[in-house]
């Protein structure tokens, strides 16, 4: 818990609030919806929780110049609400798009489901204002600039995306937007083996096409949508591709017949629609998959620890089957689904958290994970981020770049009072 609850409402206000931490040397931890996966806003010594949820607005919409200036309480779903009625968006998709705040999106650096074409969230940060740990305030991206690209200085912008609240806290961000896509659909594909999923990915590409998404989910994850969403009547294989396309109507017609045609009988069974309900009906059911992962086992619930690995799109296949390996190691029950065209996949792992034996087997089960990303050439987060859960692999993953985060942690933040003990090994920041 925190000692105190700052709920301030400007820059100004999170800069005189800042100064009262250095001044006492009191930890500080920004925090927003809270819907990180990693206890990354959890204080873990105590002292002032910045909540930023007050810092909401939407302060400019500049279509011309394909960009946004907003505050970063604002929920990511609201500020795509306020863009698409005018043709625009984000575009970068979060499962959790209804809780999760744009400055906790640029803070872990998240994707979700469209980074296979559109890539992470800080592809899309032109600029922010922070207040660094002295409780001083600056512009990264060249304050007052609205030019969409530049290559002056050092990248402050990409420092401070995914700095998980340890070097400063963001309290303005200039977001470039995309015009959104007229049409969408949706090609559903299912084979018996996920060898086969791992060759149609790799035939997708090889085939010219960039979908806007590239999901994968298992049987247990297959089940847990229906046991949700039963109306979508999934058949439960093995391994199941959900594939979007988008563009102009015709377009998004084409490139699902070419997809299918391209996996022909790798699937044992593929079909499309661009039928926006049916599209909508389906990215929901995938979307809501954290949460109804928890559906697979009676009492129990989801633990995020080790769902997070994001390794080459090569080895998914062997990913995936290691994964499934290691939950039934530790006779722990699992869902696994993710980003294949990307490489990022998430095993959620469910267990009922009052049984001691079951939460140590589980904390096995997530260390057997976080190892596998590395022995496959991955890192053991592709967009949940650090936070407390995973700082112990910091060394392992970054080697002789560790000390390099180190040192600028220690100039950015002398007095080590922003967000301590998250994103770097504990004792060492
Ligand atoms: C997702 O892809 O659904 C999210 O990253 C969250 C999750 O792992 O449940
Ligand atoms: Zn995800």
């Amino acid at each position: 818990m925190p000692d105190v609850v700052a709920r301030p409402e400007t820059t100004e206000e999170v800069a005189a609030v800042v100064k009262i931490a250095a001044r006492h040397r009191v930890p500080i931890v920004p925090r927003a919806a809270a819907s990180a996966m990693t206890g990354g806003s959890v204080p873990r010594y105590g002292g002032i929780t910045v909540d930023l949820r007050q810092l909401n607005r939407v302060l400019e919409i500049d279509l011309d110049n394909l960009q946004v200036l907003c505050e970063p309480g604002i929920v990511h779903d609201q500020l795509n609400q306020q863009l698409l009625p005018l043709g625009f968006s984000f575009p970068v998709d979060p499962g959790s798009t209804k809780m999760a705040t744009v400055g906790g999106m640029v803070a872990n650096n998240s994707c979700g489901m469209r980074a296979v074409r559109y890539g992470s969230t800080s592809h899309y940060v032109l600029g922010l204002e922070v207040v660094l740990p002295s409780g001083a305030v600056i512009w990264t991206g060249t304050g007052g600039s609205k030019a969409l690209q530049s290559a002056s200085g050092l990248n402050l912008t990409g420092l401070f995306c995914g700095s998980e609240g340890t070097l400063g806290i963001i309290t303005k961000l200039r977001l470039k937007i995309l015009p959104k896509a007229p049409a969408r659909g949706v090609v559903t594909a299912l084979f018996d083996r996920l060898e086969d999923a791992g060759e149609a990915t790799r035939r997708i590409f090889r085939g010219g096409l960039i979908p806007s998404a590239l999901e994968v989910m298992d049987r247990a994850a297959i089940r847990a949508v229906n046991a949700y969403k039963p109306e979508l009547k999934l058949p439960e294989v093995e391994v199941m591709l959900l594939i979007e396309v988008e563009g102009q109507p015709a377009g998004v017609a084409e490139m699902a017949q070419n997809i299918a045609q391209i996996l022909g009988t790798l699937t044992q069974h593929v079909q499309w629609s661009d039928k926006p309900a049916e599209v909508a009906s389906l990215w929901q059911g995938r979307s809501v998959l954290g949460a109804a992962s928890a559906l697979i086992k009676p009492h129990a619930t989801r633990v995020a620890t080790g769902e997070d690995i994001a390794v080459p799109i090569s080895r998914m296949p062997e990913t995936l089957r290691q994964i499934a390996e290691i939950a039934r190691k530790w006779g722990i029950a699992c869902t696994t689904y993710g980003h294949i065209g990307s490489g990022n996949v998430h095993s959620a792992f469910v267990i009922d958290p009052r049984d001691p034996d079951e939460v140590e087997r589980v904390l096995k089960a997530s260390n057997d994970i976080h190892d596998l990303a590395l022995a496959m050439g991955g890192t053991v987060t592709g967009e949940h981020g650090v936070g407390l859960v995973r700082s112990q692999y910091m060394g392992r993953e970054h080697g002789a770049a560790l000390p390099v985060m180190q040192a600028i942690k220690r100039a950015l933040d002398p007095l080590g009072i922003m967000n301590p003990g998250k994103l770097l090994p504990e004792g060492q920041e």
